[in-house]
């Protein structure tokens, strides 16, 4: 029970923090901060794919996030838009599963319908599966849960762990075994806050957009160290 990890986590989840910060240090705008980001995203998760990881979470826009000013939200809206459509081909060609976690109802245009169409053209691929969390909250993820148990008139002894967790945007997903958050802060900002139960956690100084192959290696490396005990000795 108390062996360290032999295989790789069959599920990473990363908290993508720290574009501003990359950017403020060298006197840009933080928006280019989030574009360098987002470059990164695609080389990272061939990283991740390479070293045998089946699922990858990443979180790119929390409910929260709409606080900021608008024209940060609108730049970061403007990013995901070009990235569905200019990378959901190569991510296909490169036979990843795209699937998306959050609301969809709040996203502008159609932005929403396409991410929908990058799903199902992707739904049979048999490489890494990729999760962006967009407008995606934990707390917010809880209460829809609730809400659909409530709608369906679903009896209360029928509530049980498992049949709660498959009523969550990760239902049939295997929980996160690691959590990596770039940046240097050390929480969770709302991120799979029911899911993250027993994930081990690193936390990591090094800016999203300067996260690559290394730093995944040695995060990977760390994470073969834990030894998980699920409560068990
Ligand atoms: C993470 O980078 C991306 C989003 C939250 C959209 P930040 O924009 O939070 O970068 P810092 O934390 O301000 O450096
Ligand atoms: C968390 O980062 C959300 C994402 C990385 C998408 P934030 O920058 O929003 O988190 P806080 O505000 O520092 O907790
Ligand atoms: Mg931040």
């Amino acid at each position: 029970m108390v062996s360290k990890q032999v295989s790789p986590p069959l599920h990473v989840a990363v908290i993508m923090d720290g574009n501003g910060r990359w950017a403020r240090k060298r006197g840009l705008p933080r928006l280019l901060g989030h574009k360098v980001g987002g470059e990164n995203i695609r080389p990272v998760v061939k990283v991740f794919a390479g070293m045998g990881v089946k699922y990858l979470t990443l979180y790119a826009f929390s409910t929260e996030n709409w606080a900021r000013p608008r024209i940060e939200v609108a730049g970061l809206l403007r990013l995901l838009a070009g990235k569905v459509d200019r990378e959901t081909r190569a991510f296909h060609k490169e036979n990843v599963r795209l699937m998306h976690l959050g609301r969809l109802d709040r996203l502008p245009g159609k932005l929403g319908q396409r991410i929908e169409a990058a799903i199902e053209l992707t739904r049979n691929n048999t490489g890494i599966t990729l999760c962006l969390a967009f407008d995606y909250g934990g707390r917010d993820e809880i209460v829809r849960a609730v809400r659909d148990i409530v709608n369906d008139e679903i009896p209360p002894e029928k509530i049980d762990r498992d049949s709660f967790s498959l009523r969550l945007y990760t239902g049939g997903l295997p929980d996160p075994d690691l959590i990596i958050r770039t940046g240097g802060e050390m929480r969770l900002s709302n991120f799979l806050i029911w899911q993250a139960a027993y994930s081990e956690l690193y936390f990591t100084p090094v800016l999203w957009p300067d996260f690559g192959q290394e730093e995944v290696e040695e995060a990977l490396a760390k994470y073969q160290q834990r030894q998980r005990r699920f409560g068990n000795v």
